[in-house]
C-alpha cells in the first residue's frame, strides 16, 4: 500500500493511502491503551515502585502520564517502560495549573474518580472532542458520593472542576455498560468510607478490578456486580500490557478483506470483555486462529493467525456490544465486504465517543463510495459493495482514520485521508506497520 518505507508523518502529510497486493508476515501491535492509563494511576497512587513494561506510548496515554507528573508523581520513561515512584492515595498534591487531559475519555472519566476521593482542588480540561463528551455519568454517582464537581452546562460538560474528598462508598446502579464510569466510582470508593458497590446492566471490560488485585486489593465480583472496601493501600508492582487487541483489530480486518494475506499477530490481550471482534469474525467465517494462549499479570493474552477470508453478513445486538463498542468502526468497513446485509443495534453509545461514530462512519464510508444506512442505535450495512476511494477526513478520531487507511487496501482508486495524524491517538505507528505488512 502507498509509497514504502516512508515514516508515519510524511504518510499523514502525503495523506493517500492505496490498494495493496496482500499483507504478509508477523506483527506485535502496541501495549492496550486501556490497560496503559490503569496502570499509570494506579501506580502513582500506590505505595512505592511500579514498572509499566511494554506500555502505550501514544497520545492518549501520555495525556495521563503529564496529568499524573502535574499531580506530583515522578514517572521516568525508560525503553519500553514507564518507572512510577508512587505517592500512596493520598500523597498526590494539589496541582498549580489545569489538567489537559487531551482527547482522552479515560483520563478525564478515571480521574474525576481518583481526585474525587482527595481534599484537593483541580480543574479538568480537554481538547474540543472532550469538551463534548457527557460527564454527568461520572459526575452525578461521584456527587452522591460526597464530591463537589462543577462543570459547564450544570456539571454535564468539562472543564470539570472537583472538590473532593470526605467521600462515603455508594451502591450504584449503573444504567450503562462502562467501564469508565465503573472505575471511576471505584477509584473514589477506594479513598471512600465504607463499601462500594457498582452493578451495570452488562459486565463493560473489567481490567481495572484485575489490577486492583495486582496492586494488592481486595475486589470481590459477582456477575455484573463488583464491590471494593474503602481504605485500602495499593502497593507498587510490575505490570506488563498486553498488544492491544482494539489495534490488533485493525490488521486483523485489513488481513481479512485483502486477498493474499497471511498475518500473525503477537501477544494479544484477550480479556473475554474485549473479545467481542473475535466472535463476531468467527461468526462472519473469517479464518483466525487462536495460538499459545496464556496469562501475562492478570490478563489473558495469544497469538492470532489471520488470513484473508469469504465474510458472510451478521446481526449485532446486546450484550455483545460493550465487548467491541470500539471496533465497531472496522466492523461496519468488514459488513461493507461480506455476502449479505449487516445490522448493528443497540449501540447508541457509538454516539458518545470520540465523535458521534454513527454518523462518523456513515459519513466516511459515503465519501469512499459506500452505502450505509444509520438507525438512531446503530447501522444497517450492505455487504460486496466495491470502495471507489476518493477524499476522505478522520475527524480527529483516530480509529475513523484507521478504518480509511484499512479500506484503501482494496480501495479502487486511491483514498485521500485528511486529519491522518488522529491515529496518534491510539497507534502511532500504526500506517508504518501496514505498510510494512503490505506486498
Ligand atoms: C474504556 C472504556 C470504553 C471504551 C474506551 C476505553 C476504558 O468507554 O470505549 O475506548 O478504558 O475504560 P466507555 O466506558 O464509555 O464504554
Amino acid at each position: 500500500m502507498t509509497i514504502r518505507n516512508q515514516d508515519p508523518i510524511q504518510l499523514e502529510q502525503h495523506g493517500l493511502s492505496k490498494r495493496t497486493n496482500g499483507l504478509k508476515g508477523t506483527l506485535k501491535v502496541p501495549g492496550d491503551k486501556s490497560i496503559t492509563h490503569r496502570a499509570i494511576m494506579l501506580g502513582g497512587i500506590a505505595e512505592g515502585q511500579t514498572i509499566v513494561r511494554n506500555y502505550l506510548k501514544s497520545a492518549d496515554c501520555m495525556s495521563t502520564v503529564q496529568c499524573m507528573r502535574d499531580l506530583g508523581v515522578q514517572i521516568e520513561e525508560r525503553d519500553d517502560s514507564l518507572y512510577i515512584e508512587g505517592l500512596g492515595y493520598s500523597g498526590l498534591k494539589e496541582p498549580d495549573k489545569v489538567l489537559d487531559v487531551g482527547n482522552s475519555g479515560t483520563t478525564i472519566r478515571l480521574l474525576s474518580g481518583l481526585l474525587a476521593g482527595l481534599p484537593i482542588y483541580t480543574v479538568l480540561s480537554g481538547d474540543s472532542s472532550i469538551h463534548r463528551r457527557p460527564m454527568s455519568r461520572v459526575s452525578d454517582p461521584l456527587r452522591r458520593m460526597g464530591a463537589k464537581i462543577i462543570g459547564r452546562d450544570g456539571g454535564r460538560l468539562a472543564p470539570l472542576s472537583i472538590n473532593g474528598g470526605g467521600t462515603e462508598g455508594i451502591l450504584y446502579e449503573s444504567p450503562i455498560a462502562s467501564a469508565q464510569v465503573k472505575s471511576a466510582i471505584l477509584l473514589c470508593g477506594l479513598h471512600s468510607s465504607g463499601t462500594t458497590t457498582v452493578t451495570e446492566p452488562y459486565l463493560s471490560r473489567d481490567h481495572t478490578e484485575r489490577m486492583l488485585k495486582g496492586f494488592g486489593v481486595e475486589v470481590r465480583r459477582e456477575g455484573s456486580t463488583v464491590e471494593i472496601q474503602g481504605r485500602q493501600t495499593l502497593k507498587g508492582t510490575k505490570v506488563d500490557v498486553p498488544a492491544d487487541i482494539s489495534s490488533a483489530a485493525f490488521m486483523l480486518a485489513a488481513a481479512v478483506i485483502t486477498p493474499n494475506s497471511h498475518l500473525t499477530l503477537m501477544e494479544v490481550g484477550l480479556n473475554p470483555t474485549r473479545t467481542g471482534i473475535l466472535d463476531i469474525l468467527e461468526r462472519m467465517g473469517a479464518n483466525v486462529t487462536i495460538k499459545n494462549e496464556r496469562v501475562l499479570t492478570e490478563e489473558p493474552i495469544a497469538d492470532l493467525v489471520v488470513s484473508t477470508s469469504n465474510l458472510k453478513a451478521v446481526d449485532i445486538e446486546g450484550d455483545i456490544i460493550p465487548r467491541l463498542i470500539d471496533e465497531l468502526p472496522i466492523i461496519a468497513l468488514l459488513a461493507t465486504q461480506a455476502e449479505g446485509t449487516t445490522t448493528i443495534k443497540d449501540a447508541s453509545e457509538l454516539r458518545y465517543k470520540e465523535t458521534d461514530r454513527i454518523e462518523a462512519v456513515a459519513q466516511q464510508l459515503r465519501n469512499i463510495g459506500i452505502r450505509v444506512e444509520t438507525t438512531p442505535d446503530g447501522m444497517i450495512i450492505e455487504g460486496k459493495q466495491s470502495i471507489a476511494g476518493g477524499d476522505a477526513d478522520s475527524m480527529g478520531d483516530h480509529r475513523i482514520g484507521m478504518m480509511l487507511a484499512v479500506a484503501s487496501c482494496i480501495s479502487d482508486a486511491p483514498i485521500k485521508i485528511n486529519n491522518l495524524s488522529a491515529v496518534g491517538i491510539s497507534y502511532p505507528s500504526f500506517l508504518a506497520d501496514l505498510d510494512s505488512l503490505s506486498e
